[in-house]
């Protein structure tokens, strides 16, 4: 069973439950040869941390002497190994060396019959270059074997592992046909030869297809990838799991793996490498040494480099930074740019589970940066929910942030004169009332912009401008006074109110007379009284809202369920109602538009208001999963 524990768009930290302990995910399997252990599984476990390998049923099956060993045995003892042991079936065998002659019916028994935790289907590996046709007939079979093997796979685990070769709807299928059976663990398998061959584009295509038709809430593996290099990216597109033979086959051929990029021990020209493998040596004692010493040596240092960038991507998820991350490494090869670039095809995906603010600012690696969801999403909100207060535009130039402090002046100056102020920033136009909000006031952009910024600005702006109307748009240094009265305070207050929830709630929040309640310290609105009842309070950290009780039954009462709202079974209630957090399995229904760290509002089944909070998990994601909370309750009305 999986427990999601911390979320970054759709990475993330679970604890996957086994017969054999708990891991951790992202994880990675070293691949155990058991006829060859460079690094005995013993070490893994106790020098490395790893608590979970994968070893090759099919290899021990052929062996009568392991065969023998691992059915008295059982595999745990005979590889003496104390953590969770994975298996796979023979598929990578057919696809190394053709046809392999066991059935999914032998090969299931005999990983039952050793005590395999996750035993592998015999799927057929679809290779890139087959026709469609022959991929599609593939599939099927493979959905056929993986049906049965979940009717004999007793208590064992079992890996579903979705084929489809480089045909998006195909691997889309088989995910969604295969997430309706009783499998454990998703491989998504047949991908080594295009990681191989470097094509990261359509490696995403294939891993976001899968993820669509995957249920969340189970583990997905991406079968073959091992490379320091490439495990952040695929942690960012979802992969939890992975596997390594090449720490051991390329320590053979005497080549160092790091987050840049492979490279021999030839070639190198220094040593640069604290790890524990590489302490204390230097690259000439490495080269005296006798064949088995030196592969010792460069397995280990492939295998530290692992197990740090894996600590690495884990402290990244925690910290709400791993887009970051997964973008300097793809910076490591042009081909893993392409991938990096290719996930602006899927933008409206992504969005869906980018959370709607983070703690951190967003910081610019580089113009791919622009392409994320954070700021996809900025974008059609403001052409689908921005209402000008002044119908005449003022444009002002990107500079310091938060604008609305370093052009206090310049602002005063339009508006008094009936001009709305809108900033021409590296992701686009901004008007001066949002300029508080996520990602706006939290993102870290280069002083001297690129021509790609440069040209999707001006895109965005004239989309803008096509959609908002405004009756003029000059440059802010053609107007020099006015004396029109506003409020800045309630312009930001309405603006905000539009971009976070909507025409439909804001208009169910906001009517009557509005009173705000400014901070003593920094002077910026915290509460937001409409009619004498308090309704929203805004966050310093993000300039969103949360939501205050009578905000929340004001919305009950005006939009339609399920919208803004999950739904809590009734055992849940009381407990809701002492503070406690929704768990995913008392969640009956939500509103299937809301994404993770919205404000929503808790309902009972007759749509009584129950308390307000903060949706941890999308409503596909808290669907399958059984465990974990679902929503974060405000308790005692205090902010989340
Ligand atoms: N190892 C690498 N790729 C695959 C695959 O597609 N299927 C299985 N079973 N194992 C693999
Ligand atoms: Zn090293």
């Amino acid at each position: 069973m999986l427990e999601i524990v911390k979320r970054d768009g759709l990475a993330r930290l679970c604890k996957f439950e086994t017969r054999s302990g708990i891991l951790k995910t992202p994880a990675l399997l070293p691949v155990v040869n058991p006829k060859i252990l460079i690094v005995t599984p013993k070490e893994l476990y106790n020098e490395f941390g790893f608590r979970a390998i994968i070893t090759n049923s099919y290899i021990i099956k052929n062996d009568t002497n392991l065969k023998n060993r691992a059915q008295t045995e059982g595999l745990h003892r005979m590889l003496d190994f104390p953590g969770i042991i994975m298996t796979d079936s023979g598929t990578f065998q057919s696809h190394m060396y053709g046809e392999v002659k066991v059935t999914n019916d032998e090969m299931i028994d005999f990983q039952k019959s050793i005590g395999t935790d996750i035993g592998t289907v015999l799927d057929i590996f679809t290779e890139p270059y087959w026709t469609r046709e022959e991929v599609s007939r593939s599939v099927s079979e493979t959905l056929e074997r993986t049906r049965h093997a979940c009717d004999i796979k007793g208590d064992m685990m079992i890996n579903g592992v979705v084929q489809g070769s480089v045909y998006p709807d195909l691997r889309e299928d088989c995910a969604r046909k295969m997430a309706t059976m009783n499998v454990d663990v998703h491989p998504i398998g047949g991908t080594v030869p295009l990681m191989e061959q470097y094509r990261y584009a359509e490696l995403v295509d294939i891993i976001i297809a899968s993820k669509k038709g995957l249920a969340a809430g189970r583990p997905v593996h991406l079968f073959g990838a091992g490379h320091p290099m490439i495990l952040a990216f695929a942690t960012l597109l979802g992969c939890d799991l992975f596997d390594s033979a090449s720490y051991a086959k390329f320590a053979r051929d005497d080549r160092f793996m790091f987050t840049d990029g492979t490279f021999r021990l030839n070639d190198i020209q220094f040593l640069d490498c604290n790890c524990p493998a590489c302490r204390g040596n230097t690259l000439e004692s490495i080269k005296k040494m006798d064949k088995k010493s030196r592969e010792s040596i460069i397995a280990r240092h492939n295998l530290y480099q692992i197990t740090n960038e894996l600590a690495l991507i884990r402290r990244c998820i925690e910290e709400e930074r791993l887009w970051e991350l997964a973008e300097i490494r793809c910076r490591a090869h042009p081909a893993l740019l392409d991938g990096l670039r290719r996930l602006r095809f899927y933008k409206d995906y992504l969005e869906c589970k980018e959370p709607i603010s983070r703690d951190r600012a967003i910081f610019y690696t580089g113009s791919e940066s622009r392409a994320r969801p954070a700021f996809h999403r900025y974008t059609e909100r403001l052409l689908e929910r921005y209402v000008p207060y002044f119908h005449k535009a003022a444009i002002f130039t990107d500079s310091k942030k938060p604008y609305s402090k370093y052009y206090a002046s310049g602002f005063n100056r339009v508006r008094a004169a009936g001009y709305t102020p809108i900033i021409m920033s590296p992701f686009g136009p901004v008007p001066a009332e949002l300029d508080e909000i996520y990602p706006i006031a939290q993102s870290l952009f280069p002083g001297i912009i690129d021509c790609d910024t440069n040209e999707d600005v001006k895109k965005m702006t004239d989309l803008f401008f096509e959609k908002v109307k405004f009756e003029e748009v000059i440059s802010e240094n053609e107007i020099k006074s006015g004396n029109i009265e506003y409020d800045t305070n309630q312009i930001r207050v309405r603006a905000t109110a539009m971009y976070q929830f909507g025409p439909e709630a804001t208009n169910a929040l906001l009517h009557g007379k509005i009173d705000l309640v400014l901070s003593r310290k920094t002077g910026k609105v915290r509460n937001v009284i409409s009619d004498g009842e308090h309704v929203l309070s805004m966050r310093a950290n993000d300039g969103f809202y949360t939501l205050r009780p009578e905000g929340a039954k004001r919305i009950i009462e005006l939009v339609p369920t399920p919208k803004f709202r999950a739904i809590v079974v009734d055992d849940a209630v009381p407990y809701i109602l002492q503070g406690r957090n929704a768990f995913c399995q008392f969640v009956a229904n939500m509103d299937p538009n809301i994404r993770p760290m919205e404000e929503i509002i808790v309902v009972d089944k007759d749509d009584n208001f129950v308390a307000t909070g903060r949706a941890i998990l999308t409503w596909d994601e808290i669907k399958s999963f059984k465990r974990g909370i679902a929503v974060k309750i405000r308790s005692g009305g205090s902010e989340v």
